[in-house]
């Protein structure tokens, strides 16, 4: 008998969840962004699973890239920090892979190539977050320089928002960013999911959705079924002992939960080397045998403990959902102090996943 764990993908609801984030656009095209491993649910799978929804995918790695080629996807892709060298160049270019060009280091690269196979750039503009990109002041020149280039075609003006998500919106780097629109002429990607959810102006041509590709919500305080999204993963794991405790017994490391009354205990095959969080605090959701419950005491590397008492038939063997359709992957994330985004992606590989189709 294996360690009985596993993580469920659902590539259906992966396949609605982009359908239902495109819809948000008035038909415009949507890159599903499926870098990280598809954010935890498998970059080929779920690229396979959309190959023919998906106006195209975005990622970072040229590796992965080759990978979904080597499956006979063939959709546009676009690797969201470009090349990171002149030979990384050199092969987006031959396998027609467009890249994000944020500096003029990558530009160099460029210049190398010839015009057989140009490379298809997208300009990326610094409207404020201050990871990658040219400041609005010098993007002008650069996309000059760039269409300039025999080996290059330029096809997109692209930005990336910090606070789409919350109540400070887009409004700031929109202002810097919108101007060079007509001024570069270029086609245009500024949208994650939170601006294509709620900021409508930055569609521009191509939306970039993540997060709502696996059923989640990136705005604080809604879930992924509130934007009428389905979760995409449950991660389960099944009671492996039981212990009784009297009134006073204390759980797991650090003694951090002590009973009040006497109570059931299952002890679940699920710790932080799984992937689940170990700050996560007493009390955060799970269900047991499908009805609600919480976790008590520290997770440990290998296991937590969870509270019996609403399942008082529940024992060995029985199923604890720890994130899925029962316990929102947003409710989690808050009891551990984090986002959606950081659980989905930390599953860790010992974990088997199962995909349904
Ligand atoms: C450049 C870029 N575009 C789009 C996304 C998708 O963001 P989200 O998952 O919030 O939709 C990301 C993710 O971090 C990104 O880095």
């Amino acid at each position: 008998m294996t360690r009985p764990i596993r993580v469920e993908i659902d590539l259906s609801a992966i396949k609605h969840n982009y359908i239902q984030s495109r819809k948000q656009t008035n038909k415009r095209r949507a890159l599903a962004v499926i870098k990280a491993n598809a954010y935890g649910h498998g970059c080929t799978e779920v690229a396979t699973a959309l190959a023919d929804v998906a106006d195209g995918f975005a990622l970072l790695n040229l590796e992965d890239a080759v990978a979904l080629r080597d499956a006979g996807i063939e959709r546009p892709l676009t690797l969201l920090e470009g090349p990171f060298d002149a030979a990384e160049t050199r092969q987006m270019a031959r396998l027609g892979i467009a890249g994000a060009i944020h500096g003029e280091h990558q530009i160099e690269w460029l210049r190398q190539l010839d015009a057989a196979t140009p490379f298809e750039a997208w300009l990326k503009v610094n409207s404020g977050m201050n990871r990658l990109g040219f400041t609005p002041e010098r993007t002008p020149a650069m996309a000059r320089a760039l269409a300039a280039l025999p080996g290059v075609r330029l096809t997109t003006l692209m930005t990336h928002f910090a606070t789409a998500d919350d109540e400070r919106g887009v409004g700031e780097q929109w202002a810097r960013f919108s101007p060079l629109i007509a001024e570069c002429g270029l086609a245009v990607s500024a949208a994650n999911s939170a601006a294509t959810f709620r900021h409508p102006e930055t569609h521009g041509d191509t939306v970039r959705p993540g997060i709502t590709l696996y059923g989640c919500s990136p705005f604080e305080g809604s879930t992924g079924a509130d934007l009428g999204l389905k979760p995409a993963m449950t991660l389960s794991a099944d009671v492996i002992a039981v212990q009784t405790l009297k009134r006073g017994d204390k759980v797991g490391y650090g003694c951090l939960f002590e009973a009040d009354a006497p109570m059931r205990i299952g002890i679940v095959a699920c710790g932080y080397a799984d992937g689940y969080p170990r700050i996560a605090i007493n009390g955060t959701p799970v269900a047991v045998d499908g009805v609600a419950s919480r976790t008590v005491g520290r997770v440990s590397m290998d296991m937590l403990a969870v509270d019996l008492g609403p399942a008082p038939a529940a024992g060995i063997g029985s199923r604890v959902e720890l994130w899925g359709p029962q316990v929102p992957l947003e409710h989690v994330a808050a009891c551990a102090g984090t986002l959606n985004y950081e659980l989905m992606c930390a599953v860790a590989l010992r974990v088997p996943r199962h995909y349904r189709y």
